[in-house]
């Protein structure tokens, strides 16, 4: 890769100590071993002729363990790198929800609440996420929106921060985080007493002390595609005594996780993204076990009282990770979820990790090739222990840019004011799609420039 030609955001993408460091949620090689990463390194290599991309595309193809499962997934000849934002459907989803509309809801009608197992279903499909999460059995439960889970879990981590007895008064928030984040974390703060602080989420770490209640931290960024370094943000904001809430909605079923091999007290995502749940499938709450006899809801609902139909005046909390519901389950969009997750039965989340490496790194190096010098900046580091699953790339007229790339077939996304985002899903990309993409790009970007 050549950093001359794809320059990155030296501001932005420039490691800082906390985050370059291997992340131990990596299974894929440091970026030593990975791609080279300054001009000189890119200088001692050949630059390769333009059909030599395409014909390691069709090797890359041929060696991937993965390219089966795209049978699983409905697709068309549209080149889709959006699955950062919406996964693909997957094949089994329409049939079961034909079944569950038809027969469960159907015929059973309100006997299915217990005999199809829907009043069972946000923990039944909350511990198939967490296996993808590095999750232990009773500890994720499905429902509601990140939104909506962003605000229970901060909340929660702060009661439980709070009452240990030392005066702790405010939250740290990543600064570029997905905007629901902050706005509910400011409210959050104001609820529980606490300031809001927004600090970069590498820094983290070092801002982090004894008035420190909680940090709310993305393991990715939603924008530039960089991975934070979960386990070590983690222990640091343990060693000052503040509990730390995670946002997977960028990383689960992109990359490992390990929530509780790294001692993680809450986290929240969506299932919309790389686990194909659908639009507006639910969200899912992760409450370490440790933590759950004191997770003091901010939405204590109904569904999550230890027994919902004794129908009490008085609230008691469900133990487990049944006290993270709320109301009703959005049962059709849940049992969609529940389908779509089968893919993964006989995936390993390594093999998902370092194929969505290889993807990135190959994009990156047709792009380089392809486009014209200067054209674009990768905002997405090149150092695998700090990339998620996207790559980013800004360029001045990135929302015409996007808009032309849509009408020939490829799709990835816009980003205001200058980002072009593509996500690479390994469950259904393939490399010559990659090569493809980065064709089309490269003829759209010398048309438009
Ligand atoms: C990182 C991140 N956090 C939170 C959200 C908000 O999720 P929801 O709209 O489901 O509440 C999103 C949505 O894309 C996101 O990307």
């Amino acid at each position: 890769m050549s950093d001359a030609t794809i320059p990155t955001e030296s501001a932005g993408a420039a490691p800082t100590g906390a985050e370059s460091g291997p992340t131990g949620a990596e299974s894929g090689p440091t970026s030593a071993e990975s791609a080279p990463t300054s001009a000189e390194s890119w200088a001692a290599e050949p630059r390769p002729p333009r059909s030599a991309l395409s014909d390691e595309a069709t090797t890359l193809d041929a060696a991937d363990r993965l390219r089966a499962k795209r049978d699983a997934f409905t697709l068309d000849d549209v080149i889709y790198l959006d699955g950062n934002s919406l996964g693909a459907l997957p094949r089994a989803v329409p049939h079961r929800l034909a079944e569950v509309v038809a027969r469960e809801w159907g015929e059973l009608r309100i006997r299915s609440w217990e005999e199809s197992g829907w009043w069972t279903a946000p923990e039944r499909i909350g511990d198939r996420v967490g296996r993808l999460v590095g999750a232990a059995p009773g500890q994720v439960v499905v429902g509601d929106s990140t939104s909506v889970n962003v605000f229970k879990a901060v909340v929660a981590a702060v009661r439980i921060a709070q009452a240990r007895g030392a005066h702790r008064d405010q939250i740290l928030v990543d600064e570029t985080t997905f905007p629901t984040d902050g706005y509910i974390a400011e409210s959050a703060a104001r609820m529980t007493g606490c300031t809001l602080r927004p600090v970069a989420a590498g820094d983290v770490p070092t801002a982090v002390g004894a008035r420190t209640a909680a940090a709310l931290v993305n393991h990715v960024d939603y924008r530039t595609g960089r991975l934070h370094d979960l386990p070590g943000t983690t222990a640091a904001v343990h060693a000052a005594g503040g509990l730390v809430v995670w946002d997977l909605c960028h990383s689960a079923g992109a990359l490992p996780v390990g929530l509780d091999d790294h001692g993680v007290d809450l986290a929240v995502g969506c299932t919309y993204k790389y686990l194909n749940g659908g639009p507006g499938a639910p969200a899912y709450l992760y409450v370490a076990r440790a933590h759950q006899p004191r997770f003091d809801s901010p939405l204590p609902g109904w569904n999550s009282h230890a027994d919902p139909f004794g129908m009490a005046s008085a609230y008691t909390p469900a133990d487990g990770s049944a006290r993270g519901r709320v109301g009703t389950p959005d049962i059709l969009s849940m049992l969609a979820l529940e389908a779509a997750l089968e893919v993964w039965d006989d995936v390993t989340i390594e093999d998902v990790r370092a194929k969505s490496l290889a993807l990135t790194d190959f994009f990156l190096r047709c792009v380089e090739d392809y486009v014209p010098t200067g054209r674009v900046q990768s905002l997405t580091p090149a150092a695998h222990a700090e990339r998620g699953s996207q790559v980013a790339l800004r360029c001045a007229d990135a929302g015409e840019v996007m808009a032309e790339l849509t009408r020939r077939g490829v799709v990835g996304d816009f980003r205001r004011p200058d980002v072009l985002r593509f996500g690479f899903t390994s469950l259904y990309t393939g490399f010559a799609e990659v090569e493809r993409a980065a064709r089309v790009l490269a003829d759209v970007l010398a048309k438009e420039g």
